[in-house]
């Protein structure tokens, strides 16, 4: 399977001469990329498809990572960039703004829940997440609650790499090397994956509500005088698509609003439609104080994050002299214009070609397509949600994640470029893909699975 690397700079036009050493992978075992990057380097795409450097058309089996669920190469979106770096390319971030930029926080805002009604720009869900914590911890300052710095969080959660992210997110392998520089106060919620109580689940799992009283459990322990935040990801995405059992996020919503604590949705996969609805908080209809977005906002075109809060938030910062600075915090590239440019061309795909409907209208298809796995013994769970799935393999004895290697690698031997994370393989489909092309990539991913069989 594996070809020599000399051969690689040989494979296609654009990669004449090139060494993939030079290059730092990110979340990537790097010396295994080094030494067989042949299929693993993408060389085009277009629709819902990619193609790799030995010249595999790919089925996008995760709209790239959750990002583009309009496909590639959209003519709307290729118009989009051309036009907005030939009319403003850069503008500066503080004291300034660009068109695009206003224009697409009011669309932002207009597709959140009711009075979620401000937009700040990052560039990642990584600055969103570190965003919207430094805004909670403001928040309470602003509001003469100073007392109020303790963040919660949920064990398996996954929030961005920033420090903060990794704080209150749940992943050991992202925590373990980086413990000393944490921020204080974090605590976790349980998970809420349990296999004997929901294995095979569609939809929301029916067990499981009871785990939101946790949180007042550390009500208890810290006291709320302490708390400044809840976050947490309706459906948690990179560690398998766990979907929250029936009535848990209610609860959580319940619990805060009685103690007087933020929740925060970290809606980067899920907003934007990958469930069906604008945003999560819509889909299980509980309403957070704030969400923070990236990824689908511009198609994965251009980096764009955000955070988008209720309007008490903002308003509670809008006090002292006009002049001064209500919150010292943003970056170079908030509000991009080349990226919020994009945006609202992406949010104009969204709505002309009705994409959240096509994503809501996948969401039986998919279901009816993963589950039929079910019999395969290599697979312990299944679960779905929206425009979205996860199957579980039996991992190998002694070697935890092997198994779903060897499937997204015989993936890209073949037609399917796979995500996994440890034996966990995930799906989410572009919500361009047709019913045919959905039933294709599961029909496809059960050949995988039995061709890689130990
Ligand atoms: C829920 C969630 N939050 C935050 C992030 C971090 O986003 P980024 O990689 O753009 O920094 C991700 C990325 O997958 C995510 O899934």
């Amino acid at each position: 399977m594996n070809q020599p690397v000399a051969e690689f700079a040989n494979l296609h036009p654009d990669l004449r001469g090139v060494n993939p050493e030079s290059y730092w992978l990110p979340f990537t075992p790097n010396r295994h990329f080094k030494a067989s990057p042949h299929a693993r380097t993408m060389v085009s795409a277009s629709g819902p498809y990619y193609t790799n450097a030995i010249g595999n058309q790919l089925f996008d089996c995760l709209s790239g990572m959750w990002c583009s669920p309009l496909g590639h190469a959209h003519p709307k979106i290729v118009e989009a960039v051309t036009k907005q770096v030939s009319t403003l390319d850069y503008s500066p971030a503080f004291q300034c703004a660009a068109p695009s930029t206003l224009k697409l926080a009011e669309r932002v805002a207009a597709m959140a829940p009711a009075g979620m009604d401000h937009v700040f720009f990052t560039s990642s869900g990584s600055e969103a997440v570190d965003t919207a914590l430094k805004i909670a911890h403001a928040f309470h300052r602003c509001k003469g609650e100073a007392t109020r710095f303790r963040m919660i969080g949920r064990e398996r959660g996954y929030h961005g790499v920033g420090l903060g992210g990794i704080s209150v997110g749940g992943i050991p392998a992202n925590r373990k090397a980086f413990a000393s520089l944490m921020i204080n106060g974090v605590d976790h919620l349980p998970h809420t994956h349990n296999l004997g109580e929901m294995a095979f689940s569609k939809g929301q799992p029916s067990w499981g509500a009871h785990l939101a009283d946790e949180l007042e459990r550390m009500v208890t322990l810290h006291d709320a005088s302490s708390i400044a935040a809840v976050i947490v990801e309706p459906v948690q995405g990179s560690t398998g698509l766990l979907v929250p059992p029936v009535g848990y996020l209610k609860k959580l919503r319940e619990i805060c609003t009685k103690y007087g604590i933020l929740l925060i949705f970290d809606e980067v996969i899920t907003g934007f439609g990958r469930l069906g609805t604008n945003f999560a908080a819509q889909r299980f209809d509980v309403m957070p104080d704030m969400i923070t977005f990236a990824k689908a906002v511009t198609n994965g075109v251009i980096p764009l994050g955000g955070v988008i809060v209720r309007k008490d938030i903002y308003d509670a910062f809008m006090h002292g002299p006009e002049f001064v600075i209500e919150l010292f915090h943003g970056y170079t590239y908030s509000g991009h214009p080349m990226a919020t440019g994009v945006g609202l061309a992406t949010l104009d795909v969204m709505k002309e070609e009705g994409l959240i409907q096509a994503s809501a209208a996948l969401e039986p298809v998919l279901e009816e397509a993963i589950h039929s796995l079910r019999d395969l013994p290599d697979v312990i769970d299944i679960r779905n949600i929206g425009c979205a799935a996860a199957i579980d393999l039996k991992p190998i004895a002694g070697k935890p994640g092997l198994r779903a290697t060897s499937v997204f690698e015989a993936g890209l031997q073949s037609n399917l470029l796979l995500r996994f994370t440890g034996d966990t393989i995930a799906m989410a489909p572009p919500f361009i893909s047709s019913v045919k092309q959905v039933q294709h990539m599961v029909d496809s991913l059960r050949g995988l699975i039995v061709q890689t069989r130990p």
